[in-house]
């Protein structure tokens, strides 16, 4: 395929993934796959302008569809945010608004996984609701959001003002929910975040009402209407006016604090009640607003940092075999390296034939790789949209791929072995389990020395490993080795 094709392809694949996203709230794909996928396409994009599509959706900040809801124009557009993956990013972010001269402050708050949403009122009183949409022309759900409890329907004062916040689901309504969905033989919610689309968008209000949906607030429309100038005397107003806020928002002097906060919330998000996946940095100053400026699509004095996803989509480049020292043989996958939960991974485990004929993974397929923890990195399923039509179908090997013995699976057992005592896979396997910190925790005699000691004749068995002392001087003059 041609970078063309590609652009042509990513256009394609991403524009139903923000169908599924923002029309049916049922994404088949994972954030972190679309954004790997959107980025793709920018990056392809911006060295060939040339192939930029009209419908590319790197120019489109939402998605809208003609449907059962009365539309609203929203006055002044609900823009999103880019993102950022890392403190560098944060860091550059940083640097754009500092080369304008500018030294401001900023507000951290927890970016909460829901739906955005706008709220109008006049005179005091809950006019009107509605739903993103493009950013430009949203939908009228007013009557769902009425249910909310959280949202007030009528302020102390008789303002008019608009209020716009997250519409979200709390995981332990989710479970209800889903307890009762799945007792009535209906599909559960993947998640929060499509439950609370979902929910919001039906047409009975009586059923958004069922789903006790919540909200947070974090934007004041028109600030200036009430002379505030800033983000964090925003929310302090609408607080006061009675809109609930998400009460772990900072107030960051400076950006090392910024940096602090998403440290602390890295893993503390884990304990709250409701999904979080980022958190989102503003500028505090609104009189910097304007001249710090905006693109096509996003304000540039606000953007959203992306916790580590635990799963993110690669390539698989190849599939090999290893030895382990019992005989049994794992297939590993080979892949393009992809940072995840802040390391590089570049192979994961396939655990047998079993496992990658049950998902049909393929060489050359894109697949989904999870790390949590401490656990070896996993490939847990395949991306059929990028199979390569000519992909063939995954082949156990036969023999083993260190001494060539015939491969042997017994019944009812979802390994392969090699029975061969004397394999040198096993034996090196074995060497190198010695060493591990599952054996004598040798320190500094990990798996890629203990190979070149083995393949170098310096160590055949374990007791090899008490006589090294006899090649000090040669081993201290290997390159590497010191
Ligand atoms: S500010 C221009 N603040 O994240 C300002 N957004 O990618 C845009 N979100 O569309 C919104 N928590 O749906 C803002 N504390 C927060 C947020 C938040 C969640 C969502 C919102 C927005 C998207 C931006």
């Amino acid at each position: 395929m041609n970078i063309k094709e590609r652009i042509y392809q990513l256009t394609e694949i991403l524009n139903r993934y923000r169908y599924e996203y923002y029309v049916l709230d049922n994404p088949s794909i994972s954030d972190s796959e679309y954004d790997a996928l959107l980025r793709e396409l920018e990056k392809l994009e911006a060295a060939y302008p040339q192939y930029v599509l009209p419908n590319s959706p790197t120019k489109e900040v939402g998605y809208y569809q003609e449907n059962a809801f009365e539309k609203v124009v929203h006055q002044n557009s609900m823009l999103s945010l880019a993102n950022a993956f890392n403190h560098q990013e944060i860091l550059e972010f940083y640097e754009r608004i500092a080369k304008l001269g500018l030294k401001p402050s900023f507000v951290c708050e927890l970016k909460i996984d829901g739906i955005a949403s706008t709220a109008r009122y006049r005179n005091g009183i809950f006019i009107l609701g509605a739903t993103r949409g493009n950013g430009q022309v949203g939908e009228n759900i007013t009557p769902n959001m009425k249910t909310i409890k959280s949202l007030p329907k009528t302020l102390e004062e008789d303002y008019d003002l608009e209020v716009r916040g997250e519409v979200y689901m709390k995981k332990s309504v989710l479970e209800r929910i889903n307890d009762e969905r799945i007792m009535q033989n209906l599909e559960p919610f993947r998640n929060p975040r499509n439950a609370a689309g979902g929910s919001l968008r039906q047409l009975d209000p009586s059923i958004t009402a069922s789903r006790e949906l919540d909200i947070f607030n974090y934007t004041l429309v028109d600030p200036e209407k009430y002379q505030i100038k800033t983000q964090i005397d925003a929310l302090h107003f609408l607080e006061k006016l009675g809109f609930a806020t998400n009460p772990y928002y900072r107030y960051c002097p400076t950006i090392n604090d910024v940096l602090d906060y998403l440290e602390e919330w890295k893993d503390k998000r884990h304990e709250l009640d409701y999904e979080t996946d980022g958190v989102v940095i503003k500028v505090n100053e609104f009189e910097l607003y304007d001249k710090i400026g905006y693109t096509v699509k996003n304000p540039k004095w606000a953007i959203a940092y992306k916790f580590p996803a635990l799963e993110v989509a690669t390539k698989l480049l190849d599939i090999t075999f290893t030895v382990g020292r019992t005989g049994n043989i794992t297939p590993n996958a080979i892949l393009e390296p992809v940072m995840i939960a802040g390391t590089m991974v570049s192979k994961a485990t396939l655990n047998n034939e079993d496992f990658i004929k049950e998902r049909d993974i393929r060489i050359g397929d894109v697949v989904t790789v999870r790390k949590a923890g401490e656990i070896i990195p996993e490939v847990v399923g395949v991306n059929f949209d990028f199979r390569d039509p000519n992909s063939l179908p995954f082949q156990m090997i036969e023999n083993c791929p260190a001494c060539g013995e015939k491969l042997v699976r017994r019944e009812n057992e979802s390994l392969h072995y090699c029975v061969n005592e004397n394999c040198e896979g096993r034996i090196l396997a074995s060497l190198i389990y010695f060493c591990s910190r599952a054996g004598m925790d040798i320190e500094g005699l990990g798996e890629n020395l203990v190979t070149y000691l083995y393949e170098n004749n310096y160590v055949k068995e374990v007791t090899d490993f008490y006589h090294l002392y006899k090649y000090k001087d040669e081993l201290i003059a290997t390159p590497g080795l010191g």
